[in-house]
């Protein structure tokens, strides 16, 4: 914490930061933002989402505010495969847009960095659609291309089989990295190995959704195939955590996933403690997660995962910015990272956290510039 202080921006980069009676004189010519009163927070970084959806799930949301599970919405081909059919029905241009019109929410919040998955194409034209529009919208792409079956494909290998051959080579210059969906009802250990295995070789880094329901070796899998993540962890168990915290694989907490699911919370606390980094995301998505807000995420980070303010600001900040591979760059106020930051409005910093569902943001600078909050 630096009270009074200044960040001192040129290019777009942090030039210098130190307290206002320490500004050097003789800068010039300087656009100045008045941040009396108001709290520096790196700009967050949200290292999980889906952001890139046409149509709604609220007809499903309301089945399961009646009862009906996201499990059994899903094997009835709802769920995923629901928003399949609304992603490509729509066609590019309404997906940017709809990217684009996500990537604002998100920067309201206080997002100033996001990852967007595809995963709701599942054919080849859409998939790469989805990967161009997170790229036109601002977004780091991550081929998301083992999500769901799809209804025209039998089984999982046969999906798989058209995905590497027809869509990975056109994927791969697209997106930064590759995941897959290791549960139930999806793809097991095996077909998650063969997808990451090949999209590893064609460069791209990996992540993996695992132990969202139930423990199917996603957590040795992360590890054997040195992926940057693996997301959600909600019930992995004690071996699976001495394991993340032994490994350099970053353990991502969705708690606004597991709290929209009704869902118990992942070990978060058991994670730190064994010395395992974290970090926390919004998987904002229409199904299991409709929340784009990292501050909400800190929130239930300190009221449900046990984690400080100063551990929950980390993990969407610097951590986050690890699993996209810019932590030399992205979520510190340090000289030579982007000047991107979120203002607060609040008396500490803390609050960011301890207010719930309250919009502190007052201003968000992206490389040094004012962003347009709308
Ligand atoms: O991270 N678990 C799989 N995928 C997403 C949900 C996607 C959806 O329901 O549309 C998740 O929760
Ligand atoms: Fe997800």
């Amino acid at each position: 914490m630096v009270e009074d202080a200044y960040v001192l921006c040129e290019d777009g980069r942090i030039a210098a930061t130190g307290r206002m009676r320490d500004l050097p004189a003789g800068l010039g010519e300087l656009d100045e933002l008045d941040g009396r009163g108001l709290v520096a927070i790196p700009g967050l970084v949200d290292c999980h989402t889906h952001a890139c959806f046409a149509g709604d799930r609220v007809d499903e949301f309301a089945l399961r505010a009646a009862g009906a599970t996201y499990e059994e919405l899903h094997a009835a081909g709802g769920g995923i495969l629901s928003t399949v059919r609304a992603t490509r029905a729509a066609g590019e241009e309404v997906l940017t847009a709809a990217a684009r019109r996500h990537r604002g929410w998100m920067l309201r919040a206080g997002t100033t960095t996001f990852e967007a998955k595809s995963g709701y194409g599942l054919d080849h034209d859409t998939e790469l659609a989805q990967l161009r529009a997170v790229r036109a919208a601002g977004g780091i792409p991550t081929w998301l291309g083992a999500h769901a079956v799809p209804p025209e494909f039998a089984d999982p290998d046969s999906y798989l089989h058209f995905a590497l051959a027809e869509v990975l080579p056109e994927a791969a210059p697209l997106a930064e990295a590759a995941d897959a969906f290791l549960e139930l009802g999806a793809f097991d250990a095996a077909q998650a190995r063969r997808y990451l295995t090949a999209c590893a070789d064609a460069g791209l880094a990996l992540r993996l959704h695992g132990d969202q329901f139930t423990e199917q070796g996603a957590v040795p899998l992360a590890i054997e195939l040195g992926a940057r993540s693996v997301d959600h962890l909600e019930a992995t168990g004690e071996k699976g955590i001495r394991a993340v915290a032994g490994s350099d694989v970053t353990g991502v907490l969705l708690p606004a996933s597991a709290l929209f699911l009704g869902r118990p919370m992942p070990p978060a606390r058991a994670l730190v403690d064994a010395g395992a980094a974290v970090a926390l995301a919004t998987d904002f998505n229409p199904g299991s997660a409709f929340c784009e807000s990292l501050p909400l995420v800190c929130s239930l980070a300190a009221t449900q995962l046990h984690l400080s303010p100063g551990e929950a600001l980390t993990a969407c900040t610097v951590n986050a910015a690890h699993v996209l591979g810019r932590a030399d760059r992205k979520g510190r106020i340090v000289p030579g990272y982007d000047a991107d930051l979120v203002l607060l409005d609040a008396p500490d910093w803390r609050y960011l956290a301890y207010h719930l569902g309250h919009d502190h943001v007052a201003a968000v600078l992206l490389a040094g510039e004012r962003a347009e909050l709308g």
